[in-house]
């Protein structure tokens, strides 16, 4: 009987649901496409809109922000009930939930073969990188502006300047977007940054030249970025508990706007959404109607299958790969027995040995846990009694609770991938489960058990590039025949620079402050393709997003399937190759109108397209474009499983090598495909002329994915692009 729900009391709970979701105000995204031409009041459009749709239960105070420099738009919060009429509106492209993404966390420019040598351009100081991130630390050595003039005169944007921040000649311009006007203990109400990750990514993008940086002696280098001599701008959208939709847009509304050339953005979602209810999707493709190209990070959830957070065809998505170098930490046991551990270990320990002991043997019995609680190493649960002074074998953990409890060092063992390095709060080696019951087994054999653990050595990884297990991979979720990601860049153990307001891991008991850190992640990789596409640009300012992004894609450096399975969908094309990239030969251009043909063959509403594109185009048999027929630098295709498939994707090329020039198409596919391109030679006779292609893929994809690949060659440049099958389980 207990059990039973009685009629009314169900009746009840539903009605309180239904007067709860009527009631409960949401922070929403209204996105209204282009930006209306004319001079007139946005914002006070946007009350009035709001005032007609929800009559006098609306209170101005919750329009928290208009759109209105570069695109058309609103924050607010609502019910779901004046969401849903809102979205029905004829003026409304999208609404959708304001909420949450991510971050995705200097040898490395050498490493690509783009040395301090490599041949400049006085245009690059004319180059404006936007960076949306978590702020700067504009102090940095790597944003002295030396020898900077002033800012470039297309510069519209602005410094939000304190007693506490200012902008230079290098850092030209800073803001922070909060728009729900609440912040964190940590939080600091400025462009400064609190973090690290914002002050990182931009010295790898546009960062100066900075002699012998290191991290406490490890990594001792030039720290350097792509465009030392480029402008930097700031646009401080993340905050200790994530980056909002609503600060996002917000960013792009005004970068655009400012008049920066390439926007750098290491920020992801939880899942994919479709393009028009994403805030990185409408931000990018608006740059990308102003010129403006985004290197987005690929995402940090591989290596699952379609695990890729930014995919839009207008934005370069970025994966990541390890340079040449990787940090081994070694643990010497009182046997003498020596295990190579992987992490990032600064400190250098003085005695010779210390005392070793299991966590799992050193419970805090006082606060209940037991030891197979405390192998963790979570903070409280070790005995401080047992474990200060001497190191502890734990389970992989932070190694917090350690430090707190007095301990002088930790292995950690554990299962965890080992193709990048941590850093950790006290001296760490990370071991694999066997080497870890090797160590125990040793704790346990004798009543005297100690060890060492050593400062970490950098060695030669000989199997770099390749793609680590974080980096997220394709096929795309939302659109699988465009490849996603495009090209891979070094996003493993990168020094670069730190925030002072944040120690090297951000973690309690950490006392160690540095002006360069070393960390990992596609938010690492993606300032490397932006300080490469900004590059490119110093050399060809006139060209387009699409044109920038093909030039790097078609010139990356092949990867090798054998280190990476899941090939093309790890790495796109490849490795980045900067150096190349300014003299591509053959370039894949697309103009905002193609993306658009793009989306009406997709099946986007031809009406909501027209207040996207904020012209007259609008879908019909003359401008709908399949997805084959993006003028896209790679090729995808696909099917489902054993399906026989033959398609034809139509590409146009244009000449920007040699003006009189031969190219000649080289073709490899597995056996099983077939892949024809006619004609099979392109002959330019000028510099811009543009020349038409078809290839033809048939086939049956009998793998997940198989992988082929189409070069233009005229004997001095040679035009990559992949082709791959792939299919959908
Ligand atoms: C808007 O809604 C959010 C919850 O999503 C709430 O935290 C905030 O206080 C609201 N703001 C206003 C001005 O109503
Ligand atoms: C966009 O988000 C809204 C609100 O969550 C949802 O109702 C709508 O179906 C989504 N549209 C697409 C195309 O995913
Ligand atoms: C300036 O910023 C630093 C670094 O975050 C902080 O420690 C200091 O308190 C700030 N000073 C003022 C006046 O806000
Ligand atoms: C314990 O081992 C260390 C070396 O591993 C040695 O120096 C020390 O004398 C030993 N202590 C005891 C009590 O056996
Ligand atoms: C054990 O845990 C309790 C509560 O969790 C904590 O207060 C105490 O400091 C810990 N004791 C030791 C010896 O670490
Ligand atoms: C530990 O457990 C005992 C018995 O259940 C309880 O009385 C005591 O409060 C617990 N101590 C802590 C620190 O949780
Ligand atoms: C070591 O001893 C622990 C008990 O302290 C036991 O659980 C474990 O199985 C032993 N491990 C090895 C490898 O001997
Ligand atoms: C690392 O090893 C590879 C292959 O063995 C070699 O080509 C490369 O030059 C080495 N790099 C360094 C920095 O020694
Ligand atoms: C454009 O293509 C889409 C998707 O294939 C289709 O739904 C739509 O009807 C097409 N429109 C025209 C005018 O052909």
């Amino acid at each position: 009987m207990a059990s039973k729900i009685s009629f009314f009391s169900w009746l009840f709970l539903l009605c309180l649901c239904l007067i709860s979701a009527m009631l409960i105000h949401k922070s929403y995204i209204v996105y209204m496409g282009d930006r209306p031409k004319g001079e007139f009041s946005i914002s006070s459009l946007h009350l009035s809109m709001l005032q007609k749709v929800i009559g006098s239960k609306f209170s101005p105070e919750s329009l928290l922000h208009s759109f209105r420099r570069s695109f058309n738009g609103f924050v607010v919060n609502l019910t779901e009930d004046e969401a849903q009429i809102i979205a029905r509106m004829a003026n409304v492209v999208s609404v959708f939930p304001n909420e949450k993404k991510t971050l995705h966390t200097t040898r490395s420019w050498d490493f690509m073969g783009f040395s301090k040598q490599v041949r400049r351009t006085t245009l690059e100081s004319d180059i404006i990188i936007g960076v949306l991130d978590t702020g700067i630390w504009p102090e940095s050595e790597s944003f002295n502006d030396e020898g900077f003039g002033p800012p470039p005169s297309k510069w519209k944007g602005s410094c939000q300047a304190s007693s506490n921040f200012s902008c230079n000649n290098k850092i030209i311009g800073a803001k922070y977007y909060r728009s729900n006007g609440k912040f964190g203990s940590t939080d600091i109400q400025s462009p400064r940054d609190s973090e690290g990750h914002g002050t990182h990514t931009a010295s790898t993008a546009a960062g100066g030249l900075v002699g012998m940086a290191s991290l406490h002696g490890l990594g001792v280098g030039t720290a350097r970025g792509g465009v030392p001599s480029a402008r930097i701008a700031v646009y401080k959208i993340c905050w200790s508990d994530g980056c909002s939709d609503a600060d996002i847009l917000a960013a792009f509304d005004d970068a655009i706007a400012d008049g920066v050339d390439i926007i750098s953005l290491s920020v992801g979602g939880k899942i994919a959404n479709d393009y028009f209810n994403d805030s990185i999707a409408i931000g990018t493709f608006h740059a990308m109607k102003n010129g403006i190209l985004t290197s987005t990070s690929a995402g940090n959830e591989g290596p699952l299958p379609a695990s890729i957070k930014n995919f839009s065809p207008w934005s370069l998505s970025v994966a990541a790969s390890t340079i040449d170098r990787k940090f081994e930490t070694k643990v010497q046991l009182g046997n003498k027995k020596i295990y190579e551990g992987v992490s990032i270990n600064t400190f250098d320990l003085k005695n010779a040995m210390y005392p070793l002991i299991y966590g799992g043997d050193a419970p805090n019995i006082t606060g209940n846990f037991t030891g197979s609680q405390s192998r963790f190493c979570s903070i409280n649960s070790l005995d401080a009694n047992l474990v200060k002074g001497k190191i502890v074998l734990c389970d992989l953990s932070t190694g917090e609770g350690p430090l707190l409890a007095g301990a002088i060092g930790t292995v950690m063992q554990g299962q965890g991938p080992r193709d990048r390095a941590f850093s950790f709060p006290l001296p760490t080696a990370f071991l694999g489960p066997d080497e870890g019951a090797d160590i125990l087994s040793f704790i346990n054999s004798t009543s005297n058990a100690t060890a060492i653990i050593r400062k970490s050595n950098v060695v030669n990884n000989s199997l770099a590039p390749f793609v680590p297990s974080f980096s997220s991979r394709g096929p795309n979720p939302i659109t699988p025949d465009i490849l996603k990601p495009d090209i891979a860049a070094p996003g493993v153990d990168i020094i670069a620079a730190w925030s002072l307001a944040s120690s090297v891991t951000g973690l309690q008991g950490d006392n160690r402050f540095v002006p360069y850190n070393i960390i990992s992640g596609t938010s690492m990789a993606c300032p490397h393709a932006t300080g490469a596409a900004a590059y490119v640009k110093s050399h060809h300012p006139k060209w387009s997003p699409s044109a920038i992004k093909s030039a790097l894609m078609t010139t990356a450096s092949p990867m090798s399937s054998a280190t990476n399975p899941e090939a093309e969908f790890a790495y796109g094309v490849g490795h980045i190759n900067p150096a190349k990239a300014i003299n591509p030969g053959l370039i894949y251009d697309a103009e905002p109108l193609d993306y658009v043909k793009f989306l009406c063959g997709q099946g986007y509403d031809s009406i909501l397209l027209k207040l996207v594109t904020g012209d007259k185009s609008t879908c019909s048999k003359a401008i709908n474009a399949t997805v084959w027929d993006l003028n896209y630098p790679s090729f995808a295709l696909s099917a489902t499983r054993l399906e026989f498939v033959k398609q034809v994707f139509n590409r146009i090329v244009t000449n920007v090598g040699s003006p009189t020039s031969k190219y000649k198409a080289t073709v490899t596919a597995p056996p099983g495909l077939k892949i024809q391109v006619k004609p099979s030679i392109l002959s330019f006779t000028s510099l811009g002329e543009k020349k038409a292609f078809a290839l033809t893929v048939e086939g049956r994809a009998s793998r997940s994915m198989v992988s082929a690949s189409l070069v233009w060659d005229d004997g001095k440049c040679q035009v990559r692009s992949p082709v791959v099958m792939h299919f959908i389980p």
